[in-house]
């Protein structure tokens, strides 16, 4: 059955690259309620069907932090998205940029911020996990400044690693896991040769001179475990807001409460997130919880939203229930794994069709003409 691009991408990319990496991707936390439900809810959302609206021009052009994107849609910082392709988070910066719209930068990137923002001609976004070492932070801070980041995302939903059953059955975690055993035991001799694996060692390019590091990436959950801080708390966030001075979008809220807190930090943004289901089985999916969300703080600071997008009516059914913009997580490391640049180039424009299709058929032409009043309720529905 072909639901969508991505879902065609994740079957080839099945195929193609090696099991404890499809499912270190694929995979979400304990028995995969909230993933699953992320993708289901979200298709359930129902957009209202309007005609003979002269839907003859139609734009999809939207702007955050004054900043331009071609589509209310980025990329999401995915760790490890190095190991998909061979320099992968440049293949994929490359992609975004070349559809004009924003990538966001793993802490645990293979390739460093450096490297990445020097490929492409659009500021990217870096995303920033609670290390314990608060210096070291800094010092991630003031390279992702010097290679010209202007937006920093700052994730809040990992002070501990979820418990992601997947990983431990393949090999990705635990006693004896670690990537440089499963690159040893690498069966895809065709992904092996494409990423490089016998080439360039494949370090965490960003935290490559953080004490402690991982060599070669071995034992990397626990590696995430033990240098991630549980301690922290929205006080921390104050010099980080101080140092950073750009725009600071707190990635990782699920609940209207935090949401407020966001808007009294003084974020410049959120992300309406569950990590993709790979953190708290159980909470809602982001369809679930963006609309009241929204409610509590819409206008307040910008809304993105995240988890389950799939395809461009998706990112549609998203906008429509208060998001500014939508980031792709999974989506794009399928397209990357299975065909690279031009993987993830091809999936963006396919996403920019299916949004315009479905744009057209609910009578929005431009992404603020998108908005509850475009949803089916059950009230209109009787
Ligand atoms: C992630 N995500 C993530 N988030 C983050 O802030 N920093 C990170 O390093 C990672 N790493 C990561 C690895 C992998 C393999 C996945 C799948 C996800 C979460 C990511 O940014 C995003 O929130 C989710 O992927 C969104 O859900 P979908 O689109 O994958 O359903």
């Amino acid at each position: 059955m072909i639901i969508s691009a991505a879902t065609d991408y994740r079957q080839a990319a099945k195929r193609r690259i090696p099991p404890f990496l499809f499912h270190y991707a694929d995979g979400g936390a304990y028995a995969e309620h909230t993933l699953r439900r992320n993708v289901e809810d979200l298709g359930e959302i129902g957009l209202r069907q309007r005609v003979l609206k002269d839907m003859s021009s139609l734009s999809l052009e939207t702007e955050l932090f004054g900043e331009s994107m071609a589509m209310p849609v980025a990329l999401a910082p995915v760790g490890l998205t190095g190991m998909y392709a061979r320099r992968g988070e440049v293949q994929a910066a490359r992609a975004a940029a070349g559809k004009g719209i924003p990538f966001t930068l793993s802490t645990v990137s293979v390739c460093p911020i450096h490297e990445v923002a020097s490929a492409v001609d659009r500021p990217i976004w870096f995303q920033l996990y609670v290390l314990k070492d608060r210096g070291f932070m800094k010092h991630v801070l003031e390279r992702a400044k010097a290679a010209g980041v202007k937006t920093l995302v700052f994730t809040v939903d990992m002070p501990v690693p979820g418990a992601r059953y997947r990983d431990a059955h393949s090999g990705m975690s635990g006693k004896h896991g670690g990537i440089r055993r499963m690159l040893q035991a690498a069966t895809r001799p065709r992904w092996a040769w494409d990423v490089g694996i016998h080439g360039r060692p494949h370090d965490l390019g960003n935290v490559s001179d953080y004490r402690g590091q991982p060599t070669e990436l071995e034992d990397y959950i626990a590696w995430l475990g033990n240098n991630f801080d549980p301690s922290i708390s929205w006080k921390d966030l104050e010099w980080i807001r101080e140092f950073w001075g750009g725009p600071m979008i707190i990635k990782g809220i699920l609940d209207p409460e935090d949401a407020r807190d966001a808007v009294r930090f003084g974020a410049d943004g959120i992300v309406v997130s569950n990590h993709g289901g790979r953190q708290l089985d159980g909470v809602p999916s982001s369809a679930r919880a963006l609309p009241a969300i929204a409610d509590a703080v819409k206008g307040d600071l910008a809304i993105l939203a995240d988890s389950g997008v799939r395809n461009g009516l998706d990112v549609v059914r998203m906008v429509a229930m208060g998001a500014d913009s939508v980031l792709l997580g999974r989506a794009f490391i399928y397209a990357l794994a299975t065909a690279g640049e031009a993987g993830v180039a091809h999936l963006l424009e396919l996403i920019d069709k299916e949004m315009r299709v479905a744009m057209t058929l609910t009578g929005a032409r431009t992404i603020a003409d998108l908005g509850p009043d475009s949803l089916v309720t059950e009230a209109r529905l009787r």
